[in-house]
């Protein structure tokens, strides 16, 4: 049976891809997907792409991916700089971790309009330009943030409450999967899933020491 995504999506995400593939290094990538209209919803009610932030010295020591930005992120161009950036570099800190040693990157990034979940097409599309950031990259340790990260790394029934907590082999890297700070937030200060962040940060900043 034929594939079930739309055709025009699927051609603009081997684009993506081939584009991606072809950029030599992040500056070249970033200043590409900075105009990339692949997705057509996204690329009209969006501010700005949101490609991602580097380390100071462009050598991560690890890689946090989320889903994709949020109204701020959308504002400023950089991810993980409202709220839920705000938490996640708390968390970071109590794990031991800093996010200055970090890569800070989104499976999707642009913005969904009033923050839905990207759908399957679109993170298709994106998958080009986090492909290529990882090779870049090149980080031995990879956290995926929330549900959309998770699956994206480990496949589409992945259950997160299944694969946390301990690494996972990917492509020659060790994938965490862990829950996003939205639902830390959602779920309150002593809620589970705070605890489970705070937990499995924790648990990545001992397999890097
Ligand atoms: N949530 C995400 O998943 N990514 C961001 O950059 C901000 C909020
Ligand atoms: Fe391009 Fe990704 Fe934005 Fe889609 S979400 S328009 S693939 S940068």
């Amino acid at each position: 049976m034929a594939a079930l995504r739309p055709p025009r999506l699927d051609a603009a995400a081997d684009d993506v891809a081939r584009t991606a593939a072809a950029a030599p290094d992040w500056d070249t990538l970033a200043a590409v997907a900075r105009s990339c209209v692949a997705c057509p919803e996204l690329a009209v009610a969006r501010q700005r792409v949101v490609v991602g932030d580097l380390p100071a010295s462009g050598r991560p020591r690890f890689v946090l991916v989320g889903e994709a930005p949020g109204a701020t992120e959308d504002e400023t161009g950089r991810p993980f700089v409202g709220r839920s950036g705000a938490l996640l570099d708390q968390l970071l800190a109590e794990a031991g971790l800093s996010r200055s040693e970090a890569a800070v990157l989104n499976i999707v990034k642009c913005r969904p309009p009033a923050n839905r979940t990207p759908k399957a097409p679109e993170v298709a599309c994106c998958s080009g330009w986090l492909r290529r950031q990882l090779e870049l990259l090149d980080p031995p340790v990879v956290v995926a943030l929330g549900l959309s990260s998770a699956k994206w790394f480990l496949g589409p029934r992945t259950v997160l409450g299944e694969v946390r907590g301990r690494p996972h082999p990917w492509e020659g890297r060790a994938v965490w999967a862990t829950y996003h700070p939205s639902a830390a937030i959602r779920f309150g200060p002593n809620g589970a899933p705070r605890a489970g962040l705070l937990a499995d940060l924790t648990a990545v900043a001992g397999s890097l020491s």
